[in-house]
């Protein structure tokens, strides 16, 4: 039987994470990133999902946004840039991240097919808003999920939990779709099928769950879903 409902990830699945670092470095003013955005936006995003895991084994739980500010500034820190104004210009590119080029179109497939579509993200709600409303796939999705319905991290399964009871659904009815590994497994452990989305050509993350499908890109989403 195949898939009803497709959910999403947000950063790094349709929203380019390192699109904030990349942009600001061409900018006037930031000339200073020119060298070393790579190796910010690689810190940025590593210790932005390390605190969510600390702060979530901890029991110290605060929204995204915070985690997202306190991991850049431990990044900035790292590469001598602690420079405030750098600061401002990261974070507000952050709620204006490019969707990646094949987003909308396969969106669009998804609805054309009479699939349901939501995204299920760590981010806050406020967040995933902006993003998704910039990116201008908000009509192609039927909601927005964030973890702060549950307060609690990726990938605590009552996070995936949210999306059973908002589709009332078995979670085989879902294909998850990520491009993190660790969350393909969470997915997958909870029940969902998965696709992995491995832009990067990582390997197979060892934890319990491992993806159904390895994809390079999301442009095959439509017919995997409906196979
Ligand atoms: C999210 C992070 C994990 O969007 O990328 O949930």
């Amino acid at each position: 039987m195949p898939a009803q409902i497709c959910i999403f990830d947000a950063y790094g699945t349709l929203f380019d994470v390192a699109a904030a670092a990349r942009i600001a470095a061409a900018e006037p003013g930031c000339g200073a990133l020119a060298a070393v955005w790579p190796k910010l936006a690689e810190d940025w995003r590593r210790k932005q999902l390390e605190y969510s895991w600390l702060r979530a084994i901890m029991g110290q739980h605060v929204d995204f946004w915070t985690v997202t500010q306190d991991a850049l500034d431990w990044a900035l820190d790292a590469s001598g840039l602690a420079d405030a104004a750098v600061h401002a210009r990261l974070l507000a590119l952050y709620w204006t991240l490019g969707a990646y080029a094949e987003v909308p179109a396969m969106l669009a497939a998804l609805k054309a097919r009479g699939f349901q579509t939501a995204i299920l993200s760590n981010g806050s709600p406020e967040m995933l808003q902006a993003a998704a409303a910039s990116a201008g796939i908000t009509d192609h999705l039927d909601d927005i999920l964030s973890v702060e319905s549950v307060g609690v991290f990726k990938p605590d399964a009552r996070v995936y939990g949210l999306v059973t009871k908002r589709f009332a659904c078995t979670p085989d009815r879902v294909l998850f779709v990520t491009s993190n590994g660790w969350d393909a497994a969470g997915a997958a452990d909870y029940g969902f099928r998965t696709a992995w989305v491995n832009r990067a050509g990582q390997p197979v993350d060892r934890l319990p769950g491992k993806p159904q499908h390895i994809l390079a890109d999301l442009t095959t989403i439509p017919e995997l879903a409906a196979s």
